[in-house]
């Protein structure tokens, strides 16, 4: 595994891992794609794509890093999108991009201040991870979903394993909260041989 990814997955709290992604902001995108072969960009925006049909769709990207998320999407012709992530260096080269609507400083682990009701489709790519953000904040997302909203994101293998995703899922199913519309295994960090749960979820009108 490539050092800096080894460091994001264990660093001790956010701070340490703010600092990581300061320093690693520049060279983040070639170190996970070509050293990593990292694809959770591709494969979250390929299935949000398959079901967004609303071109003025209002997006978050959260965790949005340095856009490659937003560049998908832009290219594809949504561009009503909004990205949140809690690196001022991450964010600062997705700015340079020209493609979101607004970039916001935002710590997903926190209560997000965005009204209840407020996006189409939320994307979460690669941020779902050990050390980052954890199962808890599906439920603050959830929450300024749109009625039938999309919530699509990926999990890494080993964070999946180690946190109640699962259980918070099965409990938003069985409150008639979320649907799933898929939900399996993909490749991730491909070069690595790392997997992760790939996921679509509906919030239920
Ligand atoms: C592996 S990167 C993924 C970035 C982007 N979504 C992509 O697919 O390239 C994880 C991102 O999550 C952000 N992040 C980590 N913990 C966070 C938190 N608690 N709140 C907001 N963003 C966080 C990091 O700054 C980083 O940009």
């Amino acid at each position: 595994m490539i050092s800096t990814i080894y460091d994001t997955l264990n660093a001790t709290d956010l701070d340490e891992l703010e600092d990581i992604y300061k320093n690693w902001a520049s060279e983040y995108e070639y170190d996970v794609i070509q050293l990593a072969g990292y694809v959770g960009h591709i494969i979250t925006t390929d299935l949000l794509l398959k079901n967004l049909k609303n071109n003025n769709a209002r997006i978050l990207d959260a965790g949005c890093g340095t856009g490659l998320v937003g560049e998908i999407l832009f290219e594809n012709n949504f561009k009503n999108i909004e990205g949140v992530d809690f690196s001022e260096e991450m964010l600062s080269i997705a700015d340079q991009k020209n493609i979101y609507k607004s970039l916001n400083l935002f710590d997903l682990t926190k209560k997000l201040t965005y009204s209840d009701n407020s996006f189409d489709a939320i994307i979460c790519a690669g941020t779902f991870t050990c050390g980052h953000v954890g199962p808890e904040s599906l439920v603050e997302m959830l929450r300024i979903l749109k009625e039938g909203g999309f919530l699509c994101f990926t999990v890494r293998k080993q964070e999946w394993e180690a946190a109640p995703y699962m259980q918070i899922l099965d409990k938003l199913m069985n409150s008639n909260s979320l649907k799933k519309i898929v939900h399996n295994t993909s490749g991730y960090n491909i070069k690595e041989g790392i997997s992760c749960q790939l996921c679509l979820y509906q919030k239920t009108i």
